[in-house]
């Protein structure tokens, strides 16, 4: 199979197998939230937490491979309580990685700001997930003004009276390189946003149990690609980094090993297909573009 059998295409089969039909070098980013340690056995099939690492480590051999040495690989992942403690996979597996070839670049958060409440004897709400961030290269695209927030009432105070401190780079007393200088963001309307993410569970898509909102896949679509790139969900479940690649102008390639979720991650992309130029109209995420012309400019530009 050639690349272009792949690109804009769910495909059935399990995700370390069909990627070996993809070519090296050939996508921009994999996004994706792979079955938890033994969760969710009646749905879709669980791995146990033991066999964790050894099961998932020959699928990101080929992510490793297709993803182009400029790409990135973000994974939805948590792990589970067993027997009274946090099972260390998700350690492990980084860990393993890392000696396979990837770079632990960063972690981001995901807030999962609508929970309710709970009682546990021995432990609060879990409340957030990983967002692992892994590359092939230090030297990966990142676009980071596309994902620009506004700069929030805190500046109104904060920046009103600056100290001699504020007015000069003020180096991190530990020694993490992390120093500011405050007085840069005087007069300033858009600032770059943390790595913790602030969005509800809540979905429209009930078709399946896993499914993350769509603005989470959207918002690491914007900071690592541009339009025309390839993004990739080997676990594509539903098909909402899918519809959301498409919905921002970019190519997508989803994989699922259960032939239900392609049939509906299918038929959600097809209705997306349809409605594309009103979603444009709503949201302005889309511009009216081939999503294989990569000849045009990011309307976000990039750094
Ligand atoms: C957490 S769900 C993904 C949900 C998805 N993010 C969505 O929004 O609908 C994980 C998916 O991985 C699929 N899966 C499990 N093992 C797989 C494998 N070896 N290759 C490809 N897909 C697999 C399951 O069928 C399931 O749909």
């Amino acid at each position: 199979m050639d690349r272009f059998s792949f690109i804009n295409n769910i495909l059935l089969g399990d995700c370390g197998e069909v990627l070996k039909g993809l070519p090296d070098n050939s996508v921009d980013l994999i996004f994706t939230s792979p079955p938890y340690a033994d969760q969710r056995q009646k749905t879709y099939g669980g791995v146990s937490p033991d066999a964790y690492v050894s099961w998932f480590l020959p699928k990101t051999e080929q992510f490793l491979r297709v993803l182009k040495p400029t790409g990135t690989f973000i994974l939805n992942i948590k792990e589970r309580v067993v027997n009274g403690e946090r099972h260390t996979y998700v350690i492990e597996l980084i860990l393993a990685m890392r000696s396979q070839g990837w770079l632990w670049t960063e972690e981001f958060m995901w807030h999962k700001k609508n929970s309710y409440p709970g009682k546990w004897p021995n432990r609060f709400r879990d409340n957030w997930e990983r967002l692992i961030q892994f590359n092939k290269s230090k030297s990966f695209n990142m676009y980071q003004e596309a994902v620009m927030v506004p700069v929030g009432n805190w500046a109104k105070d904060r920046l009103a009276k600056l100290s001699q401190t504020d007015q000069t780079r003020d180096e991190s007393k530990v020694g993490s390189g992390f120093g500011k200088n405050v007085s840069n963001w005087v007069g300033r309307d858009m600032v770059y946003p943390n790595n913790v993410i602030h969005l509800a569970t809540e979905c429209a898509n009930k078709n399946h149990s896993a499914a993350f909102p769509i603005e989470l896949p959207k918002w690491f679509i914007k900071l690592f690609t541009k339009q025309g790139d390839v993004v990739l969900d080997p676990f594509i479940g539903s098909g909402t980094t899918a519809l959301a690649a498409m919905q921002l102008g970019r190519n997508y390639v989803g994989i699922d090993l259960n032939p239900e979720y392609i049939d509906i991650a299918r038929d959600r992309v097809a209705a997306t297909q349809i409605a594309l130029p009103i979603v444009a109209e709503e949201n302005g995420d889309y511009q009216a573009i081939s999503t294989s012309d990569s000849s045009r400019e990011d309307k976000h530009g990039s750094t």
